[in-house]
């Protein structure tokens, strides 16, 4: 293996360049906000699951119509007691996951199943405590990322999609749909468009109307809270925030076992990617 001087080291194995494609903060940054959002996520349903429903506008309880989402257990007219989801007025009978889970003998009345949260048990100071601090990880973590991106270059070299790249959309989407991923050292279109999606609308949405559910934050940034218009349609966008970014990881990581997971694990791990020929010749005419 041979040192080149732009990056990259030659190797004889079929005419393939390892190249650099992730810096550490790059790398550290994604591992960190993964662990941060996995319990986020675990913490955040156990919270949810002490007042289990949605709501859209000001206000919140039995005397208002504004429920968009809840998840209750309610007994049937034979006595059996069945997990029932309602969305927009449309009942669901989600017995097993939503409203009622476990097994027979030990049936457990929650939203959330036990499996889903953490802490299993119904516990919300504990939940409240896990999602405080991974918040502020998760936020913490997230500022690094911009400073660091904007000065590295990463934000506008890899992650806001370009002219050409929003052009090139259309032909990039059905090449994915052919299963043809086009995934070379640097992001193409596709890559770069759910990527600027996720990182510049979703993870900035989620901390703000996290930090609006705050009444430290209400007090001290009044604004902020007329900006989601009012705190239930603030809960109600942080939870469909969760919603998009658990489809987002699901196709993730479909995505990086389908373009070669050892080679795409690997770049996020050690920077270190291999890239062939053909893959240097289609990103040369890029
Ligand atoms: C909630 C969890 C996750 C989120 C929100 C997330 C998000 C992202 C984002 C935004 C990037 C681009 C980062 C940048 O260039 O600055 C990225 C890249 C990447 N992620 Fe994740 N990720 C998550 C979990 C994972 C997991 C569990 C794996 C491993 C199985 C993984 C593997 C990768 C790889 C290999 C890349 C390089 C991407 C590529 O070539 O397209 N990610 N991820």
């Amino acid at each position: 293996m041979a040192a080149a001087d732009n990056g990259t080291e030659q190797t004889d194995r079929s005419m393939s360049l390892v190249v650099r494609r992730h810096a550490l903060v790059t790398r550290l940054t994604h591992w960190l906000w993964a662990l941060a959002l996995f319990f986020l996520l675990l913490s955040g349903l156990q919270i949810f699951n002490a007042h289990p429903a949605l709501y859209v506008g000001q206000q919140s309880g039995f005397e208002f119509d504004n429920s968009i989402l809840s998840i209750d257990a309610t007994r049937t007219a034979d006595g059996d007691v069945r997990g029932v989801t309602t969305f927009f007025g449309h009942g669901f009978d989600t017995t097993g996951m939503l409203g009622v889970s476990g097994p027979v003998d030990r049936r457990a009345y929650r939203a959330f199943p036990s499996w889903l949260t953490v802490p299993s048990y119904q516990d919300l100071a504990t939940g409240r405590v896990v999602h405080f601090f991974f918040a502020w990880v998760f936020a913490t973590v997230f500022v690094a990322w911009i400073i660091a991106s904007i000065i590295n270059g990463h934000l506008r070299r890899d992650i806001v999609p370009s002219g050409e790249d929003l052009r090139g959309l259309p032909r990039s989407v059905l090449r994915h749909l052919r299963f043809q991923f086009d995934h070379g050292r640097r992001y193409n279109g596709l890559q770069k468009l759910s990527y600027a999606i996720v990182l510049l609308i979703f993870f900035p949405l989620m901390i703000l109307t996290g930090m609006s559910m705050s009444p430290g934050m209400n007090a001290a940034w009044p604004w902020l809270l007329d900006v989601f218009g009012g705190r239930q349609t603030a809960r109600t966008i942080h939870f469909v925030i969760m919603l998009l970014l658990v489809l987002f990881f699901v196709v993730h990581i479909f995505m990086v076992f389908a373009a070669g997971p050892i080679n795409e694990l690997r770049s996020m791990i050690s920077g270190r990617y291999r890239i062939d020929r053909e893959q240097r010749q289609r990103e040369a005419g890029r």
